[in-house]
């Protein structure tokens, strides 16, 4: 018995020494000696046959002989893992001196690029930028701004309800109210509100059903319509150059009085009249106008006491003259073409 057992032993000595393929190999061996049907687990099965002298004895050899077989098993087993680890370490060169791989980067959409610069000359002058909802009430959308259920003008921009009482803003002229109703009454006001605007509108070249506008509005003691004049004179100079002209033609919103249709000379002739102007030399780029009493009264500002103006202007349409953009809906149609040039 103690013979046979050494035989084994010597024979799966040799056989893991032999196994320099693979660790598959090496699992085999372990199966054909050690498995649950191995030779000398077997062996150990059988004692119970032996005599009772005997038994103590051989089962001592067998586990000897089982754990000698495991340790080599276990060290031919790091063996192989190590000199496979090698070899990849040897053929799968690194070169760590080489340039890495630049992450594809974005940018600021045009638009953005304009509201961001819009934004920076108001700061400079004091104004705080403020926001309203796109999903507004009918109330501070028309209402609150002198244009009551049955107004004409509101035909103009009756656009994206949602309820009777609730739609897509059709301006951003509902800050104006907002702003007044978070502040102190009578208290001074010097903001701008940015954000999108929704019209039935079609979608062309000049019209998109969604659009940028950004409003402003300063409220204080006796402010006239000089400061209005120079307030926009002052930021549409530093939009489009110093050269540039400002005029102001009587125009008529609900919300103020009086109102006025702000004009600047042609970006693209300097005045001396083409396409883009129509032939006439001017711009038409914003709204404006004294704050209506009525709209003050209504958000709780006194008329007797303090006075204001406000204004808003479309940011594509500003966009499109600085750059020589010629069709709005390129703003839109994500074409990498069109964006990567800004
Ligand atoms: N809300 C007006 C429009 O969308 C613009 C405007 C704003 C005019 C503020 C006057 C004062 O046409």
């Amino acid at each position: 018995m103690e013979e046979k057992i050494e035989q084994l032993k010597q024979e799966a000595a040799n056989a893991v020494k032999q196994a320099v393929a693979s660790i598959g190999d090496l699992n085999d061996i372990r199966v054909k000696y050690l498995g649950k049907k191995g030779e000398l687990t077997t062996i150990l099965r059988g004692l119970g046959q032996l005599s009772k002298e005997d038994r103590p004895r051989i089962g001592q050899i067998v586990n000897e002989a089982r754990q000698q077989l495991e340790q080599l098993i276990a060290e031919k087993n790091e063996e192989l893992r190590s000199a496979e680890l090698q070899k990849r370490l040897g053929s799968e060169k690194i070169d760590v001196t080489l340039a890495g791989r630049r992450p594809a980067r974005g940018h600021l959409h045009p638009l953005t690029l304009t509201l961001m610069e819009i934004k920076d000359i108001f700061m400079r002058m004091g104004f705080s930028v403020e926001e309203g909802p796109e999903i507004e009430k009918d109330y501070y959308n028309f209402e609150a701004l002198n244009l009551p259920k049955d107004h004409p003008a509101r035909d103009m921009q009756d656009s994206f309800y949602i309820t009777e009482d609730i739609l897509m803003r059709s301006q951003t002229s509902p800050v104006q109210a907002r702003t007044m109703e978070n502040h102190e009454p009578n208290s001074p006001i010097r903001m701008i509100a940015p954000g999108r605007v929704y019209r039935r509108d079609d979608y062309d070249a000049t019209h998109s059903p969604m659009f940028t506008q950004i409003e402003g509005m300063v409220i204080d003691k006796g402010i006239s319509l000089a400061d209005l004049k120079g307030t926009l004179e002052t930021f549409l100079k530093q939009i489009f150059g110093e050269k540039v002209k400002v005029r102001l033609r009587p125009s008529f919103f609900p919300f103020t009085e009086p109102s006025a249709e702000v004009d600047i000379s042609c970006v693209m002739c300097k005045g001396a009249g083409c396409r883009v102007c129509k032939g006439t030399g001017w711009l038409e780029i914003l709204g404006a106008g004294m704050i209506h009493p009525n709209v003050l009264r209504m958000s709780g500002y006194d008329p007797e006491k303090v006075s204001g103006f406000a204004f808003g202007m479309g940011v594509e349409r500003i966009t499109m003259l600085r750059y020589g953009i010629d069709d709005l809906r390129l703003f839109y149609d994500n074409d990498l073409r069109f964006l990567k040039q800004f």
